[in-house]
């Protein structure tokens, strides 16, 4: 699984009421405690958000440790994590997520002391040190993190200021997207990326021919029900798609509930307030079906926003490449109207338009690799 854990069992709970000590009833917390230990599990996952009490009270009655969807969602994308600023999002949300813990525990046994002029035990002191010790390291990364973020602004706007198409790769967690992303780059011989600085290793030039250039971006996978507070977090990393000319809207048809993700996929691109950035749908993985992409796996148009933000759609297998020719023919359509569009606009501002650069990029061009732009 994606967080490295070998599932052992799983059970499924319909719930019309909570239970705010346990999340479930007595009896399903009992029968999940014997299936722990009959299939010798380290770990129970609960596929909802678990307040901090609920976590505390479960662990306690199971015996193991318990993860909620947020937990669980930060643990894969720690592991996912390839730029440093992702690296440094990932591990401030994760020790957020962690210090509500603490702190909520800590006023909970405060009000176990009996109030003011009980205080002073020593789990109390305990919790009081791993707080401030958890703030101290949450303001360090902020800090950071900020300055990280400061040179990633400068630098995309740095490339807006140019005359490249930006775009920008989105799509549900296992959609394939680094893996387009690896062929749109990689596989090309004349992708080129030194222009790009340091920390942004997710940033690559790709060369469209004729002297056409875009840039492509990754972006973190997004998945069903992403907690608000993640979102929050990778806000920055999510600006991305925000300002990009196009997004490049991965979907892996060869998953049963492909519409279903494509819906969740657009709810976080308006809860970040990228609906309005024009989409390439890209239906990948068709080597895993036996004939044509079934309609029903294909984004259902509701309203007019849909329809508006898509501009085309392709069928593709990022893995063995078919359709992706195409693709690169779009791409170059559309940075040609970028860079026309951007001469008209500013010509000075556009290193392609000038005479000498652009004899420079008719030259051909040396095939070299993309590496990243690790730092
Ligand atoms: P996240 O990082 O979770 O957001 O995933 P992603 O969208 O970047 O997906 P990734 O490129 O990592 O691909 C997920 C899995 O799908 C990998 O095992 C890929 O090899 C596989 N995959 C990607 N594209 C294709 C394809 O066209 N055909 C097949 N058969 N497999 C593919």
């Amino acid at each position: 699984m994606s967080a490295g854990l070998r599932p052992a069992g799983s059970s499924f709970s319909r719930r019309r009421h909570i239970d705010p000590a346990f999340y479930l009833g007595s009896g399903k917390v009992a029968e999940i405690r014997q299936q722990v230990l009959d299939a010798e599990a380290g770990c129970v996952l609960f596929d909802a958000a678990l307040s901090p009490v609920q976590q505390r009270n479960l662990e306690k009655e199971i015996g193991v440790p318990v993860w909620d969807r947020t937990a669980l969602i930060l643990e894969i994308f720690a592991r996912r994590a390839r730029s440093g600023e992702g690296k440094l999002q990932v591990e401030l949300a994760r020790l957020r997520h962690a210090a509500t813990r603490l702190v909520r525990g800590w006023t909970h046994l405060e009000r176990q002391q009996g109030g003011i002029g009980l205080r002073g035990g020593p789990g109390e002191k305990q919790i009081e040190l791993d707080r401030r010790m958890l703030e101290d390291k949450i303001k360090q990364l902020q800090l950071r993190l900020r300055k990280l973020q400061r040179q990633r602004s400068t630098q995309r706007r740095g490339r807006r200021r140019g005359a490249q198409l930006q775009v920008s790769i989105v799509g549900y967690t296992n959609a394939g997207k680094s893996t387009l992303f690896n062929a749109l780059t990689h596989a090309q011989a004349y992708a080129a990326n030194q222009l790009f600085a340091t920390l942004d290793t997710t940033a690559r030039r790709v060369w469209l021919g004729e002297g056409l250039y875009a840039v492509l971006s990754d972006t973190v996978g997004f998945i069903r029900d992403l907690p608000h507070s993640l979102v929050e977090a990778f806000k920055a990393t999510l600006d991305e798609a925000v300002e990009a000319d196009v997004l490049l809207h991965v979907v892996d048809v060869s998953s049963a509930q492909a519409e279903q993700q494509i819906e969740q996929v657009q709810q976080v691109l308006r809860e970040i307030g990228a609906q309005d950035v024009p989409q390439i749908l890209i239906y990948n993985k068709i080597d895993m079906l036996d004939g044509p992409v079934p309609p029903t796996r294909r984004q259902m148009v509701h309203d007019g926003a849909h329809a508006r933000a898509s501009i085309d759609s392709f069928d593709v297998s990022a893995l063995s490449g078919a359709g992706l020719d195409g693709l690169r023919e779009r791409l170059a359509e559309l940075a040609r109207q970028r860079q026309a569009a951007s001469a008209l606009s500013d010509p000075l501002s556009d290193p392609l338009s000038h005479p000498l650069s652009d004899l420079e990029s008719h030259a051909p061009q040396p095939p070299h690799d993309a590496a990243d732009l690790e730092p």
